[in-house]
């Protein structure tokens, strides 16, 4: 049986969502930005915080297979499905900002920026919703984090378990017994 519990309210997360806006505002007022969706779980939070982005942004779409694509366990090999428009050198003079939904190993990250750095742009950072920061297996740092939490499985607000839950509102914990 699968059982949600409400972890993070829509009132918790617009409320963290207005405090990351004001930071990344503040950061990047007055250079190029182009603010990077990592799909697909990213995709409510990273509407949700473009809307509140108060200055002229690109946007582009990567996506990428590390969980396995199915079940709660990392698979450690991370693949490139979907790249944005820019080759390599062709982010000259612009700045980069991953929007991921959970850093969790910090493998799909790691992968991420060893490839946006071919692209030469002048920054990379890394927004995320939730940094699982318990369950880290290599060094990636969270430029800005929404919520910090040690280690659960979660779901809701763009994040599923095999494609489903996405749809929630909030965020919820799942555990399945
Ligand atoms: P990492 O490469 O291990 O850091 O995996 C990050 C990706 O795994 C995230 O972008 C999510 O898509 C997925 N993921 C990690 N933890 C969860 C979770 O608790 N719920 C849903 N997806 C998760
Ligand atoms: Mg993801």
């Amino acid at each position: 049986m699968a059982t949600l519990t409400l972890l993070f309210s829509k009132e918790e997360i617009d409320t963290r969502l207005d405090a990351l806006a004001k930071e990344i505002n503040a950061e990047y007022a007055g250079k190029e930005l182009v603010l990077v969706c990592v799909l697909k779980g990213a995709i409510v939070f990273f509407s949700e915080l473009l809307r509140r982005l108060d200055f002229d942004v690109e946007v582009g779409f990567v996506r990428v297979a590390s969980y396995g694509l199915h079940g709660m366990e990392s698979s450690n090999q991370v693949q490139l499905l979907q790249d944005i428009e820019y080759g390599e050198g062709e982010l000259a003079g612009k700045h980069v900002l991953f929007v991921e939904d959970i850093v969790d190993t910090g493998q799909s990250m790691q992968h991420l920026f060893a490839h946006f750095a071919k692209k030469k742009p002048e920054s990379i950072k890394l927004v995320g919703l939730v940094d699982k920061y318990g369950r880290r297996q290599v060094e990636i740092h969270t430029d800005f984090v929404g919520f910090r939490m040690e280690d659960a499985f979660v779901v809701g607000y763009g994040m599923d378990y095999m494609e489903r839950y996405r749809n929630l509102p909030a965020v919820y914990t799942l555990s399945l017994d």
